[in-house]
């Protein structure tokens, strides 16, 4: 809503940054301590912004060529970033996998691929259950580093707002390095070529070799043809946007400030944020609050999404219906996709609305090991990518982009891939603060899969363009 009906560039007219206050909220936490709290807040709301109305803005024009089916949307990260696990390599090795998959992806579309990250700023979690029952004890949930702590005492599942100051330190110092990355050199796409043929070079991935050569070759027409000035220095860089559930509204209304070029309210946590599957109700706090920043939007999109509902969320989200500002985020389940992708296909289009269709193939294909770890395999994750596709050709409309929980590190929390993690290896390294991430190998071959995807896409395209 950059503009209104009468076409001047005003915030929704009752919209005020704490007015989600009134609204019912579900999934997040009652501080003990009020006075506690409100000093918190007003820290925050004197802390400079994570991120700039203008970056926002220049996410949403890239998200319009993704709607429109001009660029591709790869977002991805952690499920929950955490306190322990921060480290610079960490964030380093995220960002690293990211770039790789992300070239991948642009040779599979022949399109510009935005990459956003689920970092700096992912730290807090909705929950199946408000408590958690181990060895007869029952506690609170863990929600995430924002909010209580990990460990399974009574004294650290205390909501404690001081958690809030070290996210947004955690965030800033995150959002520091990955910004030196971008443009420092480090994301040169000579270098994150070569990266990819050292993967493709090892023999249990030689299968993705014949893709990571194509790269290659046109890498090296492209530097024999001469490739100088802006271009080069194009290439040598990456814009790379942050995003989060904007679940804890408290940290939210706390960083959103005033664009000073639009007089619109922008939230400053992030570059683009979403609203999860178990928050999405249409007169629920956390809509409230998210209809009324200028951000890029995510709306979550389960099994349980009704036409209508979604119908009334894509008017309050997006009543100006302009493209880049909401996409949905459709995470059903492999075996689910033709279930309910398609009637929320044919909601949007009866409503005409401009929506980037994303595919988050990880929130369904959650199950429990035999050892008691929960895991996705990697071959439901495939599934689900595959179902989408099929049903957006079906559709005749334009699957956007994926979403993933992922990781630069080589954890074992998903099952599969072709370096094959077994149920028994779950063990080894299992370190997620949440959800089973994909671990870099996996994320690199997913991403060579969805690239074989985007081809035959394209050349199907491409014939059938020819034949008419
Ligand atoms: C998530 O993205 O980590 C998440 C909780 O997703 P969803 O809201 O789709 O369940
Ligand atoms: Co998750």
């Amino acid at each position: 809503m950059a503009q209104n009906k009468t076409g001047s560039a005003t915030p929704p007219n009752t919209w005020d940054k704490r007015g989600w206050r009134a609204y019912p909220r579900v999934q997040m936490p009652d501080y003990p301590d009020a006075s506690a709290l409100a000093s918190v807040e007003d820290l925050l709301a004197k802390y400079p912004p994570l991120v700039f109305a203008g970056e926002a803005r220049r996410l949403r024009n890239q998200l319009a060529d993704v709607a429109e089916g001009r660029a591709f949307l790869l977002q991805g990260g952690d499920c929950a970033e955490s306190f322990n696990e921060f480290s610079a390599d960490n964030i380093r090795d995220t960002f690293k996998v990211m770039l790789q998959m992300a070239v991948v992806l642009t040779w599979g579309a022949q399109l510009p691929v935005v990459k956003v990250g689920r970092m700096a700023g992912q730290f807090a979690k909705p929950r199946s259950a408000p408590t958690e029952v181990i060895g007869g004890v029952e506690l609170p949930s863990y929600r995430g580093d924002i909010i209580n702590g990990f460990d399974f005492t009574a004294e650290a599942r205390v909501p404690d707002p001081q958690r809030m100051l070290a996210a947004y330190t955690q965030a800033a110092a995150s959002l520091n390095l990955l910004r030196a990355f971008s443009t420092g050199g480090y994301a040169d796409i000579h270098r994150v070529q070569s990266w990819i043929s050292d993967f493709t070079d090892a023999a249990d991935a030689a299968r993705y070799r014949d893709i990571a050569d194509r790269i290659s070759d046109a890498m090296a027409f492209m530097s024999a043809a001469g490739v100088t000035g802006e271009t080069a220095h194009q290439l040598a860089q990456v814009e790379f946007y942050t995003s989060h559930e904007a679940l804890l509204l408290e940290y939210e209304e706390a960083l959103a400030r005033i664009d000073s070029t639009t007089g619109l309210p922008v939230a400053g946590s992030g570059h683009m944020i979403w609203i999860g599957d178990r928050t999405r109700q249409p007169d629920g706090a956390h809509v409230e609050f998210c209809r009324g920043v200028q951000n890029p939007i995510g709306l979550k999109c389960g099994p349980s999404t009704t036409v209508d509902d979604l119908k009334v969320l894509m008017e309050k989200l997006n009543p100006e219906n302009e493209a880049g500002r909401l996409t949905l985020i459709a995470r059903f389940g492999a075996g689910s996709v033709g279930d309910h992708l398609p009637r929320l296909i044919k909601a949007v289009q009866q409503e005409g609305a401009n929506v980037v269709w994303s595919c988050d193939p990880m929130h369904g294909n959650t199950i429990k090991a035999a050892s008691g770890y929960k895991t996705r395999p990697f071959d439901s994750v495939l599934r689900e990518v595959h179902e989408f596709f099929e049903v957006h050709r079906a559709e005749g409309t334009i699957p956007g982009g994926v979403h993933f929980e992922m990781t630069g590190q080589d954890v074992t929390e998903c099952t599969g891939g072709v370096r094959a993690v077994t149920d028994e290896d779950l063990s080894s390294r299992y370190h997620t603060a949440c959800d089973p991430r994909l671990n870099a190998s996996q994320s690199l071959e997913l991403a060579f899969l969805v690239a074989e995807e985007l081809r035959k896409r394209r050349i199907q395209e491409g014939l059938q363009a020819k034949a008419s």
